[in-house]
């Protein structure tokens, strides 16, 4: 029996900032996939990330940019930037002395207007890395990177209940890079990233989520974006696909190689700017 088909899943047009890689390089560690002794080419990295940006827009989303800042090769994962919900901005903390300064230019970015309240979080936060909007509740991560206490924070800011959720596996540091939102209530995630605790919560809270193997766990195929209908994913998480296209997603295959060096592919390059 058929579960569902792809004509019964409805996308939503979305609004997203992006920051162009002009940058990019992977000059420091932060994380286990960067090796700074590994050559990168900006070139292939700002190719591929067009066609992600490209795709968007093909796909009926509206796309803004914050200019790239010299010195802050990291600040193509604009997800990391803020957390926008309701139209209000939370700006990231960021743990690291090597991103801490991309905190200044989302604040002026987001100070042009248009929001009814910008402020930067008082404790660690790395935005949409690690806090993600699951309907009524945001989904948090903690473990490597956001400190915990921000769990409240974002919580209080926003007027929304937090599920903690810690992570274990320091090749999955952000929650964006272990579990992805498709649609309100449903999610796809990594178990083994997540503490046995976790684990239960999830499994609890999500019976019919879909499950990555290692192999798409590696590939970052968690790194994903929804719009209700679209699945854009790295390409090479094959299982996924499938598993996505069975449920009535429609997957959309994007090519970050050159971006995973930095530890980040398609949902890293991108800030929902939820009004
Ligand atoms: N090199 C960056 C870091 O370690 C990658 C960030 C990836 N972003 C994300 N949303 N997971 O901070």
């Amino acid at each position: 029996m058929e579960r569902s088909t792809e004509s019964a899943r409805a996308a939503s047009p979305r609004r997203y900032l992006m920051c162009r890689p002009t940058h990019f390089d992977v000059t420091y560690s932060i994380n286990p996939w960067m090796d700074p002794s590994k050559p990168t080419s900006a070139e292939v990295g700002l190719a591929q990330w067009e066609e992600l940006h490209d795709t968007f827009v093909e796909l009926g989303h509206e796309v803004q940019l914050i200019e790239p800042v010299p010195g802050l090769p990291d600040m193509v994962f604009a997800a990391n930037g803020a957390i926008v919900i309701d139209n209000k901005v939370l700006v990231a903390r960021f743990r690291h002395s090597q991103r801490v300064d991309e905190s200044a230019a989302y604040l002026e970015w987001f100070s042009r207007g248009g929001w009814s309240e910008v402020r930067q979080a008082e404790y660690v936060n790395e935005g949409e890395g690690d806090f993600l909007f699951a309907g009524g509740e945001i989904l948090a991560g903690s473990g490597f990177r956001s400190d915990l206490r921000s769990h409240d924070e974002v919580s209080e800011f926003f007027g929304r209940p937090v599920v903690t959720l810690t992570l274990v596996d320091p090749r999955f540091y952000h929650l964006d890079t272990a579990l992805s939102v498709l649609a309100d209530g449903e999610i796809m995630y990594n178990r083994a990233a997540f503490s046995p605790e976790s684990q239960s919560v999830l499994a609890e809270r999500f019976p019919d989520a879909i499950l990555a193997d290692r192999a798409d766990a590696v590939t970052f195929g968690l790194n994903a974006l929804s719009d209700g209908r679209n699945v854009i994913l790295p390409q090479q998480a094959v299982g996924l696909a499938a598993q996505l296209r069975e449920r009535g997603y429609h997957p959309v295959g994007a090519d970050l190689t050159e971006l995973l060096k930095a530890g980040g592919s398609v949902k890293c390059c991108t800030l929902e700017l939820r009004g």
